[in-house]
């Protein structure tokens, strides 16, 4: 017998991991059990069963959270919090420690449970889930020590709601509360109804760890808690699952002041050139998608092949389908498990069997009988719009489609919704670090997939959702500023009295595209000032502001220029502006009334200058990870973005926006102060003589009332901001649900333009896009 048929013809015995220690856990509590709240557990009520998909078997029975349950949860976060944050970072450092230690050393506990609960080979959730959940917990003890040394100005931002999937249901709860709690927030974490028993071993080790009741609360329960908890007087959502649900709640908190992040769904694509590393890159595709049942939000389901490859690509990775071990989650040999729930495979199969395009091939393995499972599956052949190509599945199904040239495949890639991951295997470093920039994606992996870290941050772009999880970016959604913002009284425009001063009627116009626009509808209005009637100006609306945001979006080349052309430009205008100080001074003063003309067009200057500086060294970061590679952190201009510019600072207002976020290489459409417009139309003039490109920069004029909705509603809009004095931030944040685009609104509190605020604009300016690359031994 060769080698190669001893390879062929070996059989795996079966492998099982003893379940005994998981199953005493349960029975040790009955198998019922109710909620953690301020570090207790409470009595059992009235709930729902637990099973465990691969057999049907009823595991535990938990309990449906009432309304009262959210309250007194919420209540214990918030007594809790102010003590848990003036713990300072050491001692906060060491409560995470002793987490991340207590779950290292129930590690197989953790994984067996996670198994049982969700169907997960425990290959799986033994080498993948519970280590990673370890060292989300080391790397966040580490950032809760280095708080108050790099982060001086940051805070916390409260009591964190946290709304976890089934899919890594341990390990979506570290990396929710790991950075949550190492900032000094509290949290109430509800864990998926399918899958909650790790979150209650969880809140078992944080009584054993001493950690201080009330800093973690878990609820179980369904959607209808999930409902609750958004509701609660919480001051911040996080929320992973699906994109549909996540709109949801995205609309249900608009306008109330709640932070909010969103991991959604995905259909990332997987990307093999000719030249690739066939065999690697067939065996990557078992870690992309038949890891966890193609479960993963991040999965590679999309395969686009090469032409001059694809027969043979998809013939060796059919052949290797029919290897796949397919069974028990707790048999240690087992490559695919069960799905989660019936109702899963009920809607994997109804998606597939809606399909009548391509060809299939599902895995040869034998399934089990009974329990929940799907077969590994290829459907070959399909074309770019075909919906199973478009569409999330959220199981072993593998979809293909084949590409002829590097620039087709980009094409093919981004031709979805979402942008949450992308894959892509050349042995041309050229190619790769061609492509990787054009995807759009959060994450990119070259040469390998699904890999992650607690250093590199992952979260997706579009409707993937908004922010990210891990590495210092990550912090963001668990911080907020140390200076308290004041209210921002609403600023009416000056009433008109007192006599033109000039005689002839002058309609400053609109800047679209880089050239002067007339309002559609044709409508203006008087701007009055101290001195008298100063002109009219036009008032834009819902076309308006479509031309401005297609301008935007036409000038995307201003994406691909280099940080230092953008810093000349920037130097440009400050400079062009210096020359025409006196001019735009007395503007000012005219329009408001005051004497702060001057100082305003001073800070201006400096601000451009500071955008300038920034341009080209506001780099990314290169995180050293746990694997053969690194993942370089590059910082990406969002794209468009819209902004409602402060009323009160009609020119510092308005090039504190711009030049942030211009110099990182985004367009924008400004919407000038509501009643002090003048200096925006005459600062186009300004722009015209600096050398900046038609489209880079639109401004519109008007009421922002009128601008808001459609601006927030438009898809070709990525990022919206309002530092208004008409707090419009309900509205922005609802319009904004469409396509989830990032928003950023100043909930009618003020700004103080005279301080430099560069650094949280050039962060809100940019999208940090994670590519894993192969490095070093
Ligand atoms: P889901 O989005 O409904 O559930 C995720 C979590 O949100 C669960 O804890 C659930 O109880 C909670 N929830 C449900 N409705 C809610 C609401 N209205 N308000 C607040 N919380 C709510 O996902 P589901 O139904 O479990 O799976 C459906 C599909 O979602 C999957 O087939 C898959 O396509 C996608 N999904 C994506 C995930 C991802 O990581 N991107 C994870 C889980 C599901």
């Amino acid at each position: 017998m060769t080698v190669k048929e001893i390879f062929e013809t070996m059989d795996y015995g079966p492998a099982p991991e003893s379940t005994a220690e998981a199953r005493d856990w349960i029975a040790a509590r009955d198998g019922r059990f109710g909620h953690f709240i301020d570090g207790a557990f409470t009595a059992p009520g009235d709930g729902f069963d637990s099973r465990n998909p691969a057999t049907g078997d009823v595991l535990a029975t938990l309990t449906q959270a009432t309304q009262g349950d959210i309250d007194t949860a919420v209540a214990a976060a918030r007594r809790a919090q102010p003590e848990w944050e003036a713990l300072g970072g050491q001692g906060r450092a060491r409560h995470l420690y002793a987490q991340a230690r207590l779950l290292q050393k129930h590690a197989r506990l953790f994984a067996v449970l996670e198994s049982l609960d969700n169907g997960k080979p425990v290959r799986e959730s033994r080498d993948i889930d519970v280590p990673l959940a370890q060292r989300h917990f080391y790397y966040h003890a580490g950032m809760a020590q280095l708080m108050d040394s790099e982060l001086p100005d940051a805070r916390a931002i409260g009591v964190c709601g946290q709304i976890i999937p089934w899919n890594f249901p341990l390990l979506m709860l570290a990396w929710k509360i790991a950075p949550a709690l190492a900032m000094g927030n509290t949290v109430v974490l509800k864990p998926a109804e399918y899958t909650s028993l790790t979150a209650l071993l969880f809140a078992d080790i944080c009584q054993q760890a001493g950690l201080p009741k009330g800093v973690v609360n878990i609820v179980t329960g369904d959607g209808a808690v999930g409902e609750m908890i958004v509701a609660a007087q919480v001051d911040k959502i996080a929320f992973t699952g699906s994109t549909e649900v996540g709109r949801r709640i995205r609309e249900a908190t608009a306008g109330s002041c709640k932070a909010l992040t969103l991991e959604l769904g995905g259909k990332s694509p997987y990307i093999v050139f000719d030249d690739a590393d066939i065999d690697s890159a067939i065996e990557g595709l078992v870690d992309a998608i038949w890891f966890n049942q193609g479960q993963v939000c991040c999965a590679g389901s999309r395969l686009l092949v090469q032409e001059g490859i694809a027969g043979r690509f998809h013939d060796r990775l059919r052949a290797r389908m029919d290897k796949l071990r397919l069974g028990d989650p707790l048999d240690k040999c087992i490559d695919v498990g069960a799905v989660v729930d019936p109702v899963q495979v009920q809607a994997i199969t109804r998606m597939v069997d809606a399909n009548t395009a391509g060809t299939m091939h599902r895995a040869a393995g034998v399934l089990p009988e009974n329990g929940c499972y799907y077969p590994p599956t290829l459907i070959a052949g399909l074309s770019p719009a075909d919906p199973l190509m478009q569409e999330e599945i959220f199981g072993p199904v593998l979809v293909s489609c084949t590409f002829r040239t590097p620039a087709e495949a980009v094409e093919i890639a981004n031709n979805t919704r979402y942008g949450l991951a992308a894959t892509l295997w050349t042995e041309n470093i050229n190619l790769a670090l061609d492509i990787a920039p054009k995807l759009a994606a959060g994450v990119v992996w070259v040469n390998a997939t699904n890999l992650f870290d607690a250093a590199a941050g992952f979260g997706g772009v579009r409707e993937s959702g908004f922010g990210r999880e891990g590495g210092w970016e990550g912090l963001a959604a668990y911080t907020r500023p140390r200076a308290k913002a004041k209210p921002l009284p609403r600023i009416a425009p000056m009433a008109g009295d007192g006599a033109p001063t000039d005689a002839i009627d002058r309609t400053a116009k609109m800047y679209v595209g880089g050239k002067q626009a007339r309002p559609d509808g044709g409508y203006s209005r008087p701007v009055w000032g101290k001195p008298g009637l100063l002109g009219h100006v036009g008032l834009a609306n819902r076309k308006d502001v479509r031309n401005a945001v297609e301008a935007a979006a036409g000038a995307s080349a201003w994406s691909k220029t280099t940080g230092h052309l953008r810093a000349q430009i920037l130097y440009y205008i400050g400079e062009n502006l210096s020359a025409r100080a006196g001019e735009f001074a007395a503007r000012i003063d005219a329009m408001t009334g005051k004497r702060g003309g001057a100082a305003e067009v001073e800070d201006s200057i400096q601000r451009l200058f500071t955008a300038a500086a920034w341009a080209d060294k506001h780099d990314g970061q290169v995180h050293g990870v746990p694997i053969r590679g690194v993942a370089l952190a590059m910082k990406e201009p969002v794209g468009v973005i819209g902004a409602l510019c402060a009323d009160e600072a009609p020119l510092l207002g308005l090039v504190s926006v711009m030049a942030p976020a211009i110099a990182m290489g985004n367009r924008v459409v400004l919407a000038a102060s509501g009643p002090f417009p003048l200096a925006a139309t005459d600062f186009y003039q300004v722009l015209d003589t600096s050398d900046v490109p038609g489209g880079v920069v639109n401004i519109l004029t008007g009421d922002h009332a009128e601008i808001a909705p459609p601006l927030a509603a438009h898809m070709n809009v990525d990022a919206v901001w309002s530092f208004s004095s008409s707090d419009l931030s309900g509205d922005i944040e609802r319009a904004s649900a469409g396509n989830l685009k990032r928003t950023w609104v100043n909930n009618g509190m003020a700004t103080d333009w005279r301080q430099d605020h560069s650094r949280r604009f050039l962060q809100a300016a940019t999208e940090i896009k994670n590519i894993w690359v192969p490095y070093g031994e």
